[in-house]
């Protein structure tokens, strides 16, 4: 997979992406990540990436003419399957939706800045929009962190058996169960004698049981759904 993002802060996104499990990704090449710099694809004298809105109003506006170079420029090079916007206003990013770009070729990440794009932007050059939750960031750099991370993590051989994504809470609709390790017991806090008793079978229906409580106490919407 290849992920392009077009940022005007790229400084923002390189630490995500020089540790852990994202950089062994790109170092075994299961996924290359690449950021560009918005401001390369400036034509003004001041390589500005933003102006005024038209009609007023507080905030500068990002103007469409650098980030269509930038589009134009990567789709000239490939077939990308989704251009993908950072916004407030998109839909909401969840699980299934990680699962289906973790499936993609090329993707092209646009993180917003100020008030947002020219919507002409939106209307003609991006195919989706996405939002990871109802709360506004300076930017979405790190919502193309987040997002990033949790498509990335799904792809096979970026994860050991060990840690696989399968067992992830959400993955079935249910939060995660509660994990321990060790010592069995910490201050008189004992570990549950089920996990102790080496009987995979019991051990599993625990787990089922504990993930289904933990759904229903913390997150009933999930099962509603
Ligand atoms: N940009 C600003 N806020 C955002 C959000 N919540 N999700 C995605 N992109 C954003």
């Amino acid at each position: 997979m290849r992920i392009d993002i077009i940022t005007c802060l790229p400084r923002l996104l390189e630490s995500p992406f020089s540790d852990s499990i994202l950089k062994r990704a790109q170092q075994k090449g299961i996924v290359s990540v690449q950021l560009h710099d918005l401001r390369d694809y400036a034509t003004s004298k001041h390589r500005s990436t933003d102006d005024y809105a038209f009609g007023g109003g507080a905030g500068m506006v990002m103007m469409i003419e650098p980030i269509d170079n930038c589009i134009t420029q990567l789709k000239s090079e490939r077939a990308y399957d989704e251009v993908i916007y950072m916004s407030p206003d998109g839909e909401l990013f969840t699980q299934p939706i990680a699962n289906e770009l973790s499936l993609k070729e090329n993707l092209i990440m646009l993180c917003g800045h100020y008030k947002g794009v020219d919507e002409r932007v939106r209307e003609h050059l991006i195919t989706r929009e996405l939002s990871i939750g109802d709360y506004v960031l300076s930017g979405g750099e790190l919502a193309a962190a987040v997002i990033s991370d949790a498509i990335i993590r799904l792809i096979p051989g970026v994860l050991s058996d060990e840690t696989s994504a399968l067992t992830d809470s959400f993955q079935d609709g249910l939060v995660a169960p509660p994990v321990y390790t060790r010592p069995a017991e910490y201050k008189g806090w004992k570990v549950p004698d089920v996990l102790l008793s080496g009987h995979e079978a019991k051990i599993a229906q625990w787990k089922q049981e504990k993930s289904l409580e933990r759904t229903q106490n913390r997150r009933p919407g999930l099962l509603r759904d």
